[in-house]
């Protein structure tokens, strides 16, 4: 079964996840999260997307090829972009989000192994929504409170509606 993708807002995307510590039970929980990925069409998808609380994102690449991120971690910064940003877990919306134009972010794969990637414009936006999702923070975080509550009551009245059409 193809695991579902939680709908912000959501107390497991408001909280930051939990360290990977047993690197033996990723294989499998990789391979539902990349199928979500696909089915979702998406170009990444942060564990606690899925419910997962863990440290542990796919960031998809532009030819459709994707890598995993374990406990990863922001080294530095530079330069500044706009992005018009959308989120599985926001369907039907679009915000422009303030991002960093380059990211250095160390993180491990799935064996353990240590990384570090200089990543600029498409690659260092995937990897900022996705590890912003794992410290906690879906892109709204990054709006004004005006807003981000406007976004919030679009998506609780969408929530609301989709209990009525399961019913
Ligand atoms: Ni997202």
């Amino acid at each position: 079964m193809i695991r579902r993708i939680v709908l912000w807002p959501d107390p497991v995307l408001d909280h930051p996840t939990q360290p990977v510590v047993d690197f033996a039970s990723l294989p499998p929980l990789i391979e539902e999260m990349a199928e979500a990925m696909k089915e979702a069409k998406g170009t990444g998808l942060a564990a606690n997307q899925v419910g997962l609380g863990l440290r542990l994102a796919l960031i998809g690449r532009a030819d459709g090829s994707w890598f995993e991120i374990v406990n990863p971690e922001v080294l530095s910064r530079e330069g500044g972009v706009v992005y018009n940003e959308g989120c599985l877990s926001i369907p039907g919306e679009w915000h422009d989000v303030p991002r960093s134009l380059k990211v250095r972010v160390r993180y491990r794969d799935a064996r353990g192994e240590e990384h570090e990637i200089a990543a600029e414009e498409r690659l260092a936006h995937v990897l900022q929504h996705e590890i912003d999702h794992l410290d906690g923070h879906v892109y709204a975080h990054h709006l004004s409170p005006l807003k981000r509550k406007l976004i919030r009551e679009h998506m609780l009245k969408k929530k609301r509606d989709a209990g009525r059409n399961a019913r």
